[in-house]
């Protein structure tokens, strides 16, 4: 399962709350995030959100968060997946094609492509898409870093921030079957039950399907 949005949007906050919640269900869970969550990934994290990239360009950008999302896939998401573990990540996949695709205004098929390298079949089965004004989000984003500066992507202009609000929406309207969309202006207990419900909803459907491939025998 992957969590989405722009800046500020609370997805850590969250992601730590249901993973509680599910492990006191007595689920196996594994947090992760990108850039990073492996330590090929970790080392390429430094060099994007400094802005170290910034210069050569959006593609290079796009083929960098790529790199680290290979290997974060093959390290630490595949295996765990294989074991049966509930992972949940902070950000993924929905993040290149909305600040690189969109916002980066890369091509629809190299994006396409190099995705598929990245995930090499890893779709996500659920995502939920934290929606928020992001001119409340970059506010929270600004308080919650204190006195440090912004990173590379969250000192852009508020106008992109808009742009990627409306992408992420885009991808949840195309994509119905795979994201929801949760309203991440409302007080951090409801947005919680929200994902939760949504979450647990994603799990049943998942049980009941794999009970009935059982009993056809499939
Ligand atoms: P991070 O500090 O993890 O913050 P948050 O997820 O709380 O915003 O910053 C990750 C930044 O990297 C964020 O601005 C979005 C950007 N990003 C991309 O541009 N493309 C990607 O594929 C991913 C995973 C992240």
């Amino acid at each position: 399962m992957t969590f989405e949005g722009g800046e500020g949007a609370g997805k850590s906050t969250q992601i730590v709350r249901l993973a509680e919640a599910l492990r006191a269900d007595g689920l196996d869970v594994l947090v992760t995030r990108e850039p990073g969550g492996s330590p090929g990934a970790e080392a390429v994290r430094h060099v994007l959100l400094s802005g170290a990239a910034e210069t050569f360009g959006p593609a290079m950008e796009a083929i960098l968060f790529a790199a680290a999302r290979s290997d974060h896939v093959e390290q630490v998401i595949r295996p765990a997946v294989e074991k049966g573990r509930v992972v949940l990540c902070d950000r993924f996949l929905d993040s290149s094609r909305v600040y690189q695709g969109v916002t980066g205004d890369l091509d629809a098929g190299f994006m396409r492509a190099l995705e598929a390298v990245a995930i090499n079949g890893m779709v996500p089965d659920l995502t939920i898409i934290l929606d928020l004004d992001p001119a409340l989000g970059l506010a929270r984003a600004a308080e919650r870093r204190g006195g440090d500066t912004a990173d590379r992507f969250e000192k852009e202009t508020l106008d992109i921030h808009e742009r990627r609000r409306r992408a992420f929406l885009d991808i949840a309207k195309r994509e119905p079957e795979r994201c929801v969309v949760v309203d991440a202006s409302a007080p951090a207990g409801k947005v919680a039950a929200d994902i939760e419900q949504a979450v647990r909803a994603h799990l049943s459907r998942r049980s009941a399907a794999t009970t009935r491939r059982r009993v056809r025998g499939a």
